[in-house]
């Protein structure tokens, strides 16, 4: 007969030393895996001490069993701790290992910075935000009905013919384009929600122009929508001249001159001191004092009965500006096209 099977505590502790050892001990998830398998595996010494649980005597067996349990469960959770400390590690080796080093490329520590473009519509939308306007979007890709037949520019309407429209190959000929203006996103206003509308409407916009010092194919736009009871041409001239004081400061201020846009009546060109000689006159402004900025006006009843707003009731003005114009006069910019380069000696000015 075989001696009798013995298992005590002193014998689970001896194991599990060595087993916490050799886990301690790996240096890399191989390793690891490695004396796993020697301590917690099917070969292991661990597994050997389970083997002889079934020979003890069946009251030794319940404690034996809880022991080794126990230990099993400890040597798993330093084995965990261990796997993910050796992960952490192997992670942080690979960051390093595929680090650029891009400071040879720059002229030195460049800080990044939001285009300038961005920075002055941040600007214009703080200062309607403060006048009580909320700002809204829409989408660049728009219909022919919403970009020109909504603001009473129906098909053959000679007022398209100065947008030089870039069409999309999609749907139906001439059907979807790239907006020329943000003047469309006033009828997604008024088509969303009912009056009282106070809301600017800042975007980018597309045009089929040649890029030279005052024209770029895209640019940025600021539309204005005001619509309410008894809103009158004054409450027009009042807000553009509040807007440009606040923007530019008490030297710059505004004027309006008659102009004509379809989806306006009356409509009207505006004009700010020109903000390089304050007024004075120079080559910015070809010696007049004022440099037109953009198009403002009543919203014409047309639009109004487009978008199923009732023009006896609603009265409402609308203007439009470019931004990027706006940024090329603040900073007296000589050519437009410097603002979408990437040319460091530029983009670290602002
Ligand atoms: N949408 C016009 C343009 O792009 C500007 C404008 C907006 C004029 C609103 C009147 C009213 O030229």
């Amino acid at each position: 007969m075989n001696a009798p099977v013995t298992l005590d505590a002193a014998m689970v502790a001896d194991v599990e030393r060595r087993a916490s050892a050799a886990l301690a001990a790996a240096t890399t998830t191989d390793e690891l895996r490695a004396a796993e398998a020697e301590t917690l595996g099917k070969r292991g010494e661990l597994t050997g001490l389970n083997a002889r649980v079934g020979g003890l005597d069946p009251p030794a067996r319940k404690d034996a069993g809880a022991l080794l349990n126990a230990a099993r469960a400890r040597l798993r959770a330093l084995h965990d701790a261990r796997a993910a400390e050796l992960d952490a590690a192997a992670g942080a080796e690979r960051v390093a290992a595929e680090r650029l080093d891009l400071s040879e490329v720059l002229p030195g520590p460049v800080r990044g910075s939001l285009n300038l473009v961005t920075q002055t519509r941040d600007a214009l939308e703080d200062t309607f935000i403060g006048m009580g306007f909320v700002v809204a979007e829409g989408p660049e890709v728009e219909s022919d009905w919403h970009n020109f037949e909504a603001l009473n520019m129906p098909p053959a309407h000679p007022a398209r013919s100065g947008f030089d429209t870039l069409y999309l190959d999609w749907g139906e000929p001439e059907s979807a384009l790239l907006r020329t203006h943000t003047s469309p996103v006033q009828v997604r206003l008024m088509l969303e929600q009912p009056p009282p509308i106070y809301a600017v409407m800042p975007g980018r916009v597309y045009r089929k122009d040649t890029p030279d010092a005052r024209h770029t194919p895209s640019f940025s736009q600021i539309e204005g929508l005001v619509v309410d009871h008894g809103i009158t041409f004054g409450d027009l001239a009042g807000t553009i001249d509040t807007f440009t004081r606040a923007y530019f400061g008490p030297n710059i201020s505004a004027r309006l001159r008659p102009g004509y846009f379809p989806f306006t009546e009356p409509s009207a060109e505006f004009e700010i001191t020109c903000t390089i000689c304050e007024g004075l006159g120079c080559r910015t402004c070809s010696g007049t004092g004022w440099v037109e900025l953009g198009g403002c006006g009543m919203v014409h009843p047309n639009v109004f009965e487009a978008v199923g707003v009732d023009p006896e009731e609603w009265t409402g003005f609308a203007f439009g500006f470019g931004i990027d114009r706006l940024a090329q006069m603040r900073f007296a910019i000589p050519d437009m096209r410097v603002l979408a380069d990437n040319d460091l000696r530029f983009i670290t000015q602002f």
